[in-house]
């Protein structure tokens, strides 16, 4: 079984038509840089070394490849002199006979699938020198293939300096190549620069190897859309749409529902287990992983994060934290780094939670922030209860017990302990710890000042109300004072 030896990915243009201050090759679709998607696709051809020729912005390409692929080594091309160029150098030093696959950086959707039966069909035909082609709607852009009255490929013509005839062939060069090292490293040699870029274009070896007598040929892939480049936002947001429909593709063959697959965006490291639901307009990102049973959505945010079995998420956002089994999010909450919810928590409606653990069973139903907190088992955060955890300079921790009821409206200044079965009164600011068992009480007395409205705000509406309703005029007198 021939092996692949050298893999080289073409890296080193500008991208300048993405507009970008980020180098083209690491804008992300699915949650992953364009380059490492070509990595990833090349990888199981298992080539015993892979170079990249890097150029702009090296220094951010090089730390981003190689922390997710170690191995693999960079080659400077300085000045973009063109593909063959690229070629050129990456050569210098590779091993002398063998075969290398060649390819570029910028196009996201190549599979594994297609790249290795490629490979196989290459090595089958004893090919020097092999051109994945495909037929597209729109060539314009592309390099053509020419082919002779027999069919074979006899060059591949650039879009600038075809003829008006080469211009109407709709079979473009894909610029994936499979080359016997040796022959390669010849023709190379022999480029030219003499086109309309004034590079020396990969493209011609191919001419220059039938000159010598090698076998050359066109291998059709049948998905034109695996090939399709990146080179402006445009085609980035096209890319990202089709790797978007193959993982809902793949994930609803595995028993999930996905209620609509054009607005729902998961991320390629995302696990989803069966029977999970996912409701339209959700994002599901980053080391993301659902366990079976769970709903998630409408609009709704899931990043780096876990969520249990038959768990429920409701137009919210929630990152780097733990949903335990059968909690409930939402709606309309938001969920930040840290927190972890256990089995049948419930954080409701318009509920802001930061670094902060949730016992089970608990309830925060409506309208709170809990931050910098420790919340027992069995216990209820009354509605519009604030954990006010800073003050000003340093963030402090709130710890309440098992079966606590927090009184709708308090502030809890931390550090502050409610203890076990404890209670604090709606509206209170409690500021010192409450003892398990006892209940909390920190607000004013009320007190009534009789006849207030009649008096002070005679002829309104308020004051005929309230003396239809015989409410007495007359001296102030209050009521409650001591
Ligand atoms: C190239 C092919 C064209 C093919 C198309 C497929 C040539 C001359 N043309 O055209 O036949 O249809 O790809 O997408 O090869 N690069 C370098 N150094 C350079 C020049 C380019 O590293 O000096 C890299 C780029 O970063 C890119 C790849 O090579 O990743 C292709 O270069 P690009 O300029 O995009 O070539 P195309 O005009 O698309
Ligand atoms: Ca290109």
């Amino acid at each position: 079984m021939k092996q692949l030896d050298l893999t080289i990915i073409l890296a080193a243009g500008e991208g300048t038509r993405m507009k970008s201050k980020t180098p083209k090759v690491l804008h992300e679709i699915a949650g992953r840089p364009l380059i490492e998607h070509v990595l990833y696709a090349t990888a199981p051809l298992n080539a015993k070394e892979v170079r990249l020729v890097v150029g702009a912005a090296r220094e951010l390409v090089e730390a981003r490849v190689s922390s997710a692929f170690p191995e693999a080594t960079f080659i400077l091309q300085e000045q973009r002199n063109g593909t063959g160029h690229a070629v050129q150098l990456a050569m210098d030093g590779a091993p002398h006979i063998g075969t290398v696959l060649v390819l570029a950086g910028d196009t996201p959707l190549l599979t594994s699938v297609t790249l290795q039966e490629f490979f196989d069909a290459h090595v089958g035909l004893g090919a020097d020198a092999s051109v994945l082609t495909a037929f597209t709607p729109d060539a314009f852009g592309y390099g053509r293939i020419v082919r002779d009255d027999e069919g074979n490929l006899s060059k591949i013509v650039e879009e600038r300096d075809a003829d008006p005839l080469e211009k109407e062939i709709d079979e473009i060069n894909t610029g994936v190549y499979l080359f016997d090292i040796a022959a390669l490293r010849t023709a190379l040699a022999g480029l030219k620069s003499g086109n309309s870029q004034g590079e020396l274009y990969l493209t011609d070896v191919i001419e220059l190897m039938k000159a010598a007598s090698q076998s050359v040929i066109a291998i059709r892939s049948n998905d034109y859309t695996e090939t399709l480049g990146v080179n402006d936002r445009s085609q980035l947001a096209e890319c990202a749409a089709i790797m978007r429909d193959r993982i809902n593709d793949a994930i609803m063959r595995t028993g999930v529902t996905i209620i609509d697959p054009t607005t729902t965006w998961i991320d390629l490291s995302v696990e989803v287990e069966r029977d999970v639901s996912i409701y339209p307009g959700s994002a599901i990102l980053g080391a993301t992983k659902i366990a079976s049973g769970a709903v998630i959505g409408p609009r709704t945010t899931l990043e780096n994060s876990s969520v249990g079995p038959g768990a429920s998420i409701i137009e919210s956002r929630v990152a780097d934290s733990e949903v335990g089994a059968g909690a409930t999010v939402g709606p309309f909450s938001f969920i930040r780094p840290g927190t972890v919810l256990a089995a049948d928590a419930k954080v409701g409606a318009y509920v802001e939670v930061k670094n902060s653990s949730i016992g089970a069973g608990s309830k925060v139903p409506h309208l709170s922030y809990v931050g910098d907190a420790t919340i027992g088992s069995g216990t209820n955060i009354g509605a519009a209860t604030i954990f006010v955890n800073y003050d000003g300079v340093d963030k402090h921790q709130t710890v309440i017990g098992n079966d606590v009821r927090i009184g709708s409206d308090t502030m809890l200044v931390a550090p502050v302990t409610v203890g076990d079965g404890a209670y604090t009164a709606a509206g209170s600011v409690i500021t010192d710890d409450v003892p398990a068992g006892s209940i909390g009480v920190a607000r004013a007395k009320q007190r009534n000042v009789l006849g207030w409205v009649l008096r002070k705000r005679a002829g309104t509406k308020s004051a005929e109300s309230a003396r239809k309703a015989g409410a007495a005029d007359g001296p102030s007198k209050v009521q409650g004072e001591a």
